[in-house]
């Protein structure tokens, strides 16, 4: 990792954490994600050519238990950060797995960054996926910028893409720069804030970094015709509705910047990288469950976002990836886990992205460290040095997908439990349970169902009790006070568990089915969980 080795005071990690941006990038699939991370770190020199980084084809190297079924599927449940530097500054690019293993982790990386990127399709506009995500940064207060990418083809009018930000996501945009020439005749992108055009260049395929020409506004008019006439009146009216950049907005994360471009071909990103460097947030003073903000310069601190199991084949490891809050990391430190006042040695401390590992010898507030063999840690632990810390739990997120757990070899009924509540303790998934369904038999709930086929590989290969799975039907969840848990035990499609961090949760098989029980009990008193409940608590047994 980046770092220099001279003097370790409270100067030099002050100075290395205002360097660094932590973000993630959020999208719906298909929406240029795997495109946009190769073409930023062809600019930032990580990488001589694009497609090195994360190309979805040709992964290769990574010797994991996953492996086969990465491949297969086209996904990265192993990848975590990426860091390059760009001008004077480190970046970390936090994975946000998506696809098939769109999970609860993709939730929680976004508890580990200072910012996000918002990359949206031009002919699609806001997809599902990134609706969800965009919410998720809304009730945490991440500031996001937002990309409209592929506007090198056809796609919807730049206005109405930006009107759909506030519409759906109560986002007021700001534009930062504008199309010239529809989407699928673009001819390069007016710069609001100098009003100079920066004119499409391409080189073959996107693969190498394109020389930036800039022409003036009479230059421009020369070179894009009508199409920068329509650029510059759209520009006027952006000005008029009050759409030009508003730093603390942003910061609140109430407005977004909004650029476009196009990850392909390369152009735009430039832009963006530019506009992470100069507005995003760096690291800041982070709150511990208590409310009081522990400064970047106090000892090392850090909590965990994410636990990846069985890395490596041939040993049963686990890798608990530390977004580092204070201070500096040392390879080999040892550090005390809040949770159980346990002491924790960082021999081996690693970040992967794609197929890369690199040992981590050194890191600052903002960087991402893996910690192989974590078999003591959960996700939202806290770890710390010399002064104690807590920070607020990992949110836990509503579960919409069900299923019964059940050891295929009944005889195995201890290997079952232990292997279904390390799964709980870690976060893998979440357990739900009842006397009605008994110990034999718990409900595994996850956001997205790859958890689940995790689940049941690792079920069988670590904790030699292969399960099978049945899917329950049940479509909503919400809190429920247990007075009123009478109401839904009573009636059809719908049931009441507990999951095992004690929250008592209402499961019903539709939004119709909820509502009727509602009207037939008015006084049914039901909480909802969105996707980053404030009251969450963190994992069970802990
Ligand atoms: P994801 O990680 O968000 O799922 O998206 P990914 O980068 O894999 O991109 C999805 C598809 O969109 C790819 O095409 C990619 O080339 C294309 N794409 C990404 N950015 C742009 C852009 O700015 N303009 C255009 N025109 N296309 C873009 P594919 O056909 O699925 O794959 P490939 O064979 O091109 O790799």
């Amino acid at each position: 990792m980046t770092g220099t080795d001279s003097g370790s005071g409270p100067t030099e990690v002050r100075t290395e954490a205002a360097r660094r941006r932590t973000f993630a990038v959020i999208s719906h699939p298909d929406a240029g994600k795997s495109t946009l991370t190769e073409a930023l770190a062809l600019h930032a020199n990580v990488i001589g050519e694009a497609g090195a980084v994360h190309g979805k084809a040709g992964r290769r190297g990574v010797v994991s238990d996953w492996m086969e079924m990465e491949r297969a599927r086209g996904i990265s449940i192993t990848s975590a950060a990426l860091q390059f530097s760009y001008r004077d500054r480190v970046v970390n690019l936090l994975d946000t797995p998506g696809h098939a293993d769109f999970s609860e982790d993709t939730y929680r990386v976004l508890a580990a960054v200072d910012s996000a990127v918002m990359l949206v399709d031009a002919a699609k506009g806001l997809e599902p996926q990134t609706r969800k995500l965009a919410e998720v940064c809304r009730l945490r207060g991440v500031p996001t910028i937002t990309l409209i990418n592929k506007w090198d083809r056809p796609g919807r009018e730049p206005l109405d893409l930006i009107d759909e930000l506030t519409s759906e996501l109560g986002l007021h945009p700001m534009p930062l720069n504008w199309p010239v020439g529809v989407a699928g005749d673009f001819r390069g992108l007016l710069d609001r804030s100098t009003g100079a055009f920066v004119k499409l260049t391409r080189t073959p395929g996107g693969a190498s970094v394109a020389e930036q020409r800039t022409l003036d506004g009479a230059a421009a008019a020369a070179d894009a015709g009508d199409a920068w006439s329509v650029a510059t009146d759209e520009h006027d009216l952006l000005t008029a509705s009050g759409m030009d950049f508003d730093a603390a907005a942003y910061r609140a994360g109430t407005a977004s910047p909004v650029l476009f471009g196009a990850a392909v071909i390369n152009f735009g990103v430039r832009q963006l990288l530019d506009t992470l460097i100069d507005l995003a947030p760096a690291p800041a003073p982070r709150p511990d469950a208590a409310g009081t903000a522990r400064a970047v310069t106090e000892p090392f601190s850090g909590f965990v976002f994410k636990i990846q199991a069985g890395m490596d084949a041939h040993h049963r490891d686990r890798v608990a990836f530390v977004r580092v809050c204070s201070g500096r990391f040392e390879r080999g430190m040892v550090v005390v886990n809040s949770a159980t006042g346990r002491p924790f040695a960082t021999k081996y401390a690693q970040t992967m992205f794609g197929r890369e590992r690199t040992t981590v010898d050194t890191a600052y507030p903002g960087d991402v460290v893996g910690l192989v063999n974590a078999t003591a840690l959960g996700v939202g632990d806290t770890l710390y040095a010399d002064h104690k810390v807590t920070f607020p739990a990992m949110p836990l997120f509503a579960p919409e997908h069900f299923a019964v757990a059940r050891a295929t070899d009944s005889s195995r009924s201890k290997q079952f439990r232990r292997g279904i509540d390390q799964l709980a303790q870690e976060g893998a998934v979440q357990v739900l349970r009842s006397d009605l369904r008994g110990d034999q038999a718990p409900v595994l709930a996850a956001v997205g169902p790859m958890q689940f086929d995790v689940a049941a590989h690792r079920m069988a290969h670590e904790f030699s009790s292969p399960v099978t799975l049945d899917h329950l039907p049940y479509t909503v969840v919400r809190g429920i006070e247990r007075s009123s848990e009478g109401f839904v035990t009573s009636a059809h499609g719908a049931e009441v568990l507990e999951r095992s961090d004690g929250a008592r949760l209402a499961l019903f098989t539709d939004r119709f089915r909820m509502n009727a029980i509602r009207q037939k009990h008015p006084q049914l008193e039901l909480h909802p969980l969105p996707g980053d409940h404030p009251d969450a608590t963190r994992p069970p047994g802990r």
